[in-house]
C-alpha cells in the first residue's frame, strides 16, 4: 500500500485507500491488565469514527473470506475491530471468534453484526491478542489490517506469535498482513493533516530512525494519537521462525502477487 496518493506503476497501484487510513494504528494498551479493560484503547475514542475512516479499505475482505471458507470453523480473528473482516466472513455462513482490546470497537462490531443478521456467528471477548481469551482449538487464526504493528518491539511480537501458535491445530495457519513503508510515502505524509475522507483528518509522523509511526486522526465523533512499530520482511521472517512457524507465502498484495518490496506484507505461516 501506499501512504501518498496513488503511486504511477506498471502494476495497479496497489493503495489501501488514498491515503493513509489503512494503517490503523492501536496503541499497546498501557496498564492493561484483564479484568480492567475499558477506556484503556486508542481505539475506544474513534470507534464511531473507524467505519467512516476506513470506508475505502475493502481490498482484503475477499482474500480473508476465501482463506476463512478453505478452514474449518470456527476461525479467530485478532483485533477484530468493528468486523470490517469478521461480519462478511460470518456472512458467507463461517464463525468467528474476535478478540479486541477495545470495547468501544466490540460495540461497534456488535451494532454492525446485529444489522448484518449475523450476531449468533460471532463470538466478541475483550481481550489482548498477546494472551487472548481463547480456549478453543482452530485450524486458522487472523489478523488483518496491520494489527501486529501494535506490537511495540521483538519481545511483544513474540509473545502475540506464540500465542496465536498455541491456538492452533497441528497444520493450522495464521494469516496477517503488515506494512514498512516506503520512503516516497514517508515524505508525502510526513507531518502534515490530510483529509482522508470528507472530514475526517488524518496526519502521520513517522521516525525511520525508532522505525514508529504515530498516527493522530479526528473527526466529528472522535480523535485519537496511536503509535506503531515496523519491521522489514527479513526481521518478520525471523521472528515467525522463531515463535516457532513455518512460512508458506510472503505475497506482496491480496491478489497473492509475490512480495516485491514494497510497503505491504501478506504473510501465511503454519504449524507443523
Ligand atoms: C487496524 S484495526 C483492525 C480492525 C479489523 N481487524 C479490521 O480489519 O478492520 C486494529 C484493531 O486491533 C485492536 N488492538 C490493538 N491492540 C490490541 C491488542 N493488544 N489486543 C487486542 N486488540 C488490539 C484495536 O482495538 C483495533 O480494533
Amino acid at each position: 500500500m501506499s501512504y501518498a496518493s496513488a503511486a504511477a506503476t506498471d502494476a495497479p497501484a496497489p493503495g489501501r485507500g488514498e491515503l493513509n487510513s489503512a494503517f490503523v494504528v492501536a496503541t499497546t494498551p498501557t496498564g492493561y491488565s484483564p479484568g480492567r479493560m475499558a477506556c484503556m484503547s486508542g481505539y475506544d475514542a474513534i470507534a464511531d469514527l473507524y467505519d467512516p475512516w476506513s470506508r475505502s479499505v475493502v481490498e482484503d475482505v475477499a482474500f480473508y473470506t476465501e482463506e476463512a471458507a478453505c478452514a474449518g470453523p470456527p476461525l479467530l480473528e485478532l483485533g477484530v475491530g468493528t468486523g470490517r473482516i469478521a461480519v462478511p466472513i460470518a456472512a458467507a455462513g463461517i464463525s468467528v471468534i474476535g478478540v479486541d482490546s477495545s470495547a468501544g470497537m466490540l460495540r461497534v462490531c456488535r451494532e454492525r453484526a446485529g444489522l448484518a443478521g449475523v450476531s449468533e456467528r460471532l463470538d466478541l471477548r475483550l481481550g489482548d491478542l498477546r494472551d487472548p481469551p481463547v480456549s478453543e482449538r482452530l485450524s486458522l487464526v487472523i489478523c488483518p489490517f496491520r494489527s501486529y504493528l501494535h506490537l511495540s518491539d521483538d519481545a511483544d511480537r513474540l509473545r502475540a506469535l506464540r500465542a496465536a501458535r498455541r491456538l492452533l491445530v497441528p497444520g493450522g495457519r495464521l494469516i496477517f498482513d503488515v506494512f514498512a513503508p516506503g520512503e516516497d510515502d514517508i515524505e508525502a505524509t510526513h507531518g502534515r493533516w490530510l483529509e482522508r475522507e470528507p472530514g475526517i483528518f488524518e496526519r502521520a509522523d513517522w521516525d525511520t530512525c525508532s522505525r514508529t509511526l504515530t498516527l493522530s486522526v479526528r473527526g466529528a465523533t472522535g480523535e485519537t494519537t496511536m503509535s506503531l512499530a515496523w519491521i522489514s520482511q527479513t526481521e518478520w521472517r525471523d521472528v515467525l521462525e522463531r515463535a516457532g512457524f513455518t512460512i508458506d507465502a510472503c505475497y506482496g498484495w491480496f491478489d497473492r502477487r509475490p512480495y516485491d518490496g514494497r510497503e505491504d506484507m501478506v504473510w501465511i505461516a503454519s504449524k507443523h
